[in-house]
């Protein structure tokens, strides 16, 4: 083998070792942002959206703000095509809040105006955040998904009210809302 030969051999094995890299590099670039791309945001919790309304945390009768035993308080709020249920979240402020929140039927989302709380609602998955209201006031609560042809006409609104008056009306076992009947 002369000199050239041995290294264009040697070249071509270079080549071949960078080619290599490169591709795993790329593999693995699609395969975790294909996984990840596929997944609902923070943490994943399944619910069967055909039986919402039927059986479990997501019945009419539990949805709106409730205050556990051990005093931690949870929104829980259902999504559809083209409304929040409830319609109006009352929540204490300076306390807390976890929200729970699922869609029946396609991906919508919300956030609270004024405030760093922002969802993405998934048919199929429970969407969970833990946020402090501030102080007491009305703030709006829009989809911020396109959802459909009614899209823009999808929102809610969350009152945060003094944790006195709060816990005044949070009676044990209670679902509080603010939608007016
Ligand atoms: Cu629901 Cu946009």
């Amino acid at each position: 083998m002369s000199g050239e030969d041995a290294a264009l051999a040697a070249e071509r094995r270079w080549a071949i070792v960078v080619a290599a890299i490169i591709v795993a590099i790329v593999a693995t670039m699609v395969v975790t942002g294909v996984h990840y791309a596929a997944m609902p945001p923070s943490r994943v919790e399944t619910i069967d959206p055909r039986t919402l309304h039927l059986t479990g945390e997501f019945v009419e009768s539990n949805l709106g703000t409730g205050v556990a035993a051990d005093g931690k308080v949870t929104v829980r709020l259902v999504a559809q095509q083209y409304s929040f249920q409830p319609a109006c979240v009352v929540v204490p402020a300076e306390v807390p809040v976890t929200f729970r929140a699922t869609s029946s039927d396609v991906i919508h989302g919300f956030v609270v105006t004024g405030t760093n709380a922002n969802v993405m609602v998934i048919p199929g998955f429970v969407a969970t955040f833990t946020t402090t209201f501030r102080q007491p006031g009305d703030h709006a609560m829009p989809c911020h998904e396109y959802c459909g042809t009614g899209h823009e006409g999808m929102w809610a609104r969350v009152q945060v009210i003094p944790a006195n008056d709060f816990r005044a009306r949070a009676g044990r076992g209670r679902r509080l809302d603010c939608v007016r009947r």
